[in-house]
């Protein structure tokens, strides 16, 4: 294995332990809104905590950033910045709902080079190194080979946090589910990621998405065969993001019809 990626997964199993005890345990941790509808937890800060010192007595000279902390470690000489989500799913961790993850990426430059996504109650380890694929449990994981929305099962998100943008995404959510077999939203970018990565989902589209929430994930479907672009086909901007094979991302970018797209989903 990938030495950053072997460190990247140590540091991800260390907070998955943390994770994994304070689940739905709202006695042991305190909530509160950063805005409305978005929360963190003292968990989702000792996690972050944890991974920042494992990744940090590792490689000391790389620039280190968490969705808690910001850019915690910064080195303007080094290529390498590690891009933390101590908690992907916050949500669902604080309503005990056991689907969560631990997201760690390694950019170098502008290219995403290691990606760990580790959900710590199914115990499901999902990695990539670039060129060397993605896998889950040391298993080999790759993209469904549907080349249609016709029959797919499509993970998505509503824009609860820029519900300006409501009336527009409910329109493309709209054709989408006219189009597919059915429709999945599991509170956890990261792992819709890896579950497109691994053909449980067969594509899934959310908006405004944050780095941390898919750097690792983007570089695991791209390693499992898949593609990852904006609504209109062309590579991530503002956190819009299209994923799945080649073809069935084209489907559905062609449902959403670039022309008649509003603004708020370009
Ligand atoms: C959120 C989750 C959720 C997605 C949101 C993210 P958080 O991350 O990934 O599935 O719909 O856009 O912000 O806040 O739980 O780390
Ligand atoms: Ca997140
Ligand atoms: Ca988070």
């Amino acid at each position: 294995m990938h030495p950053m990626l072997n460190i990247a997964v140590r540091a991800a199993r260390a907070a998955g332990n943390i994770i994994a005890k304070n689940l739905g345990e709202t006695h042991s941790f305190d909530v509160s809104e950063k805005r409305k509808d978005d929360l963190v937890t003292s968990i989702d800060k000792e996690c972050e905590k944890t991974i920042v010192s494992v990744l940090h007595k590792a490689y000391p000279d790389h620039n280190i950033m968490g969705e808690e902390g910001g850019l915690v470690h910064k080195n303007e000489n080094s290529e390498f910045t590690w891009i933390i989500d101590p908690i992907d799913g916050t949500t669902n961790f604080v309503k005990g709902i056991p689907h969560v993850a631990v997201s760690i990426g390694l950019m170098q430059n502008n290219k995403n080079m290691v990606g760990v996504v580790f959900n710590p109650m199914t115990n499901e380890m999902f990695i990539a190194s670039r060129g060397d694929g993605a896998s889950l449990n040391g298993r080999r994981i790759r993209v469904s080979d549907l080349t249609s929305t016709d029959g797919a099962i499509i993970a998505t998100a509503p824009p609860v946090r820029y519900r300006e943008r409501m009336n527009a995404y409910m329109g493309i959510f709209h054709k989408v589910v006219d189009n597919c077999a059915d429709i999945r939203r599991s509170g956890s970018a990261a792992l819709d990621l890896c579950y497109v990565a691994a053909g449980r989902y067969d594509a899934y589209f959310e908006q405004g998405l944050k780095v941390w929430d898919f750097c690792a994930g983007e570089l695991i479907v791209r390693e499992a065969g898949g593609i990852v672009t904006d609504f209109v086909g062309s590579p991530e901007k503002n956190g819009n993001i299209v994923a799945g094979n080649p073809k069935i991302v084209q489907s559905l970018i062609k449902i959403f019809d670039p022309n008649t797209l509003d603004a708020s989903l370009r």
